[in-house]
This record gives structure tokens, sequence and C-alpha cells, in this order.
């Protein structure tokens, strides 16, 4: 069943805590991702595992494999539920990641940037490509055969993934707007249903909810969208 995991884009701890404040019972995961993990630290993470939320700390890692490695180890410390990093790291940083992740920690892979278009992949790449989509199916096969839990993708990438992979590599889709929001810097966007349809393990929802004048109004909304969600976490 989807989960809801609501993005924390914000500064600081404070406008953090007034986001959770306001949506009490009704989300239990959040995502911190770099602008406020660069500001506030761990005491991020801290402050909501006290609060008994699920944390997504979206660092989108990418080193030699024994930082990254040694990484993951502070972040599993930190009892983080979902940590990113780079599929383009390699299978050997993936693998060491894999290891110091243990049980409880769930790695997803971020395969290509949905910033990047076909001439920026094929630039970074250094040759050719037929598509996107397929360098993205490509890279969450060596994600899953890396030892990661799950990839992060769109949800007009999620079932080709699934199709390919399998359900047992979670998929996690960002871009996700009610019908009749707005897109804002998002160049596809897909409403709730169209994401559980797709087979998205977890929406992560930012503007649409962080952004509305009654934010707990709108999560209220997405789960309406939303055919057999649950607002609580099991990750
Ligand atoms: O506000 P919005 O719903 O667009 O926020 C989506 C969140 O997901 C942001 O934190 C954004 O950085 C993140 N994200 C994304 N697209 C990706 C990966 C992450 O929008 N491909």
């Amino acid at each position: 069943m989807a989960q809801v995991i609501i993005a924390l884009d914000v500064p600081t701890l404070d406008e953090a805590l007034g986001l959770v404040d306001s949506l009490g019972d009704g989300a239990d995961f959040y995502k911190v991702g770099l602008e406020l993990f660069t500001l506030e630290g761990p005491s991020v993470v801290r402050t909501l595992k006290r609060r008994h939320k699920h944390v997504f700390l979206d660092l989108k890692l990418h080193d030699i494999p024994n930082t990254v490695a040694r990484a993951v180890s502070r972040a599993r410390e930190l009892d983080v539920d979902l940590l990113t990093l780079h599929t383009t790291g390699g299978r050997s940083m993936m693998e060491a990641a894999a290891k110091a992740a243990g049980d409880r920690l769930t790695l997803l892979g971020v395969t290509v940037l949905t910033s990047m278009t076909h001439s920026d992949v094929e630039n970074s790449w250094g040759r050719g490509i037929d598509s996107i989509e397929e360098e993205v199916v490509r890279l969450a096969q060596l994600a899953q055969k890396s030892g990661l839990g799950g990839v992060v993708a769109s949800v007009s990438e999620a079932a080709c993934i699934k199709e390919a992979v399998g359900s047992a590599l979670v998929v996690v889709t960002p871009g996700i707007r009610l019908t009749g929001d707005d897109p804002h810097d998002q160049a596809r966007v897909s409403t709730p249903a169209e994401a559980v349809a797709a087979g998205a393990d977890y929406l992560v929802i930012g503007r649409s909810v962080t952004q509305a004048s009654d934010p707990a109004d709108a999560l209220r909304r997405i789960f309406e969208e939303m055919p057999g969600a649950s607002a609580v976490g099991t990750a």
C-alpha cells in the first residue's frame, strides 16, 4: 500500500517543526533534504525521531565507496529509514553502502535526475542513448544487483522499473500534484492516483502540501485521491 512522505523543503528546524505540528497525526514520514540538513544537521533527524516520525534523508551521496559507506553508517546510527545515493557512483560504491546499511535502513538509488535532458545525459555519459527511460531502467537494475532496496523515479518511469526488476525494489516518486494544482518548476507532474496506479510505493509530496493555505486539508485531499492509501509509514 502506497505511503505519503512530506518533503520538509524549508531552511530551519523551527519552520520544519511548524509544518510537522500543523499536520499532526496526518503525516508520519518526512523527507529532510540538502537545504535543511546543511543548516540544521542531524538535530533535525533526532528531533523527528523523538516525535516518532519516519525519516527519509535525501542527501544523494556520491563519493568513493569507503566515504559513502561511512556516511551510511552514521545515517544508520541516526535511525534514518530511507537514504539516497547516486547509482552513477558505481557498483562497488553501492555494494559498500548496502553492506553498511544493515536491515533497517533502506537505500534508494537516484538514477537520472529529472532535471536532465536527453542531450545532458549524452554529454555526461559520453555516448548516444536511445532514451532516458532505458537508462533509468538499466541503472535501477544495477542498483538492485548492488543490494540497494529501491530507487527514486518519476511516475512515468515507475511502471517500467517495476516491470523490469519486480516488486521487491521499492519505488519512490516525487513530482506529485493534486488535480488542478500549480506544477511549479516540475516539468512533468502526476496525480496521487496516477502514482499509485504506476506501482509507486512512496509518494513524495512537497509544495502541494507545504505551501497550501491549509496543509492538513491539502494532505487530506491527497489521501482522498489515493485509493487504498495509508498515512502510517513502515519503512
Ligand atoms: O514541491 P515538490 O512536490 O515538487 O517537491 C518534491 C520534492 O522531491 C523536492 O524535495 C524535490 O527536491 C524532490 N525531488 C524531485 N524530483 C526528483 C528527486 C527529488 O522533485 N527527481
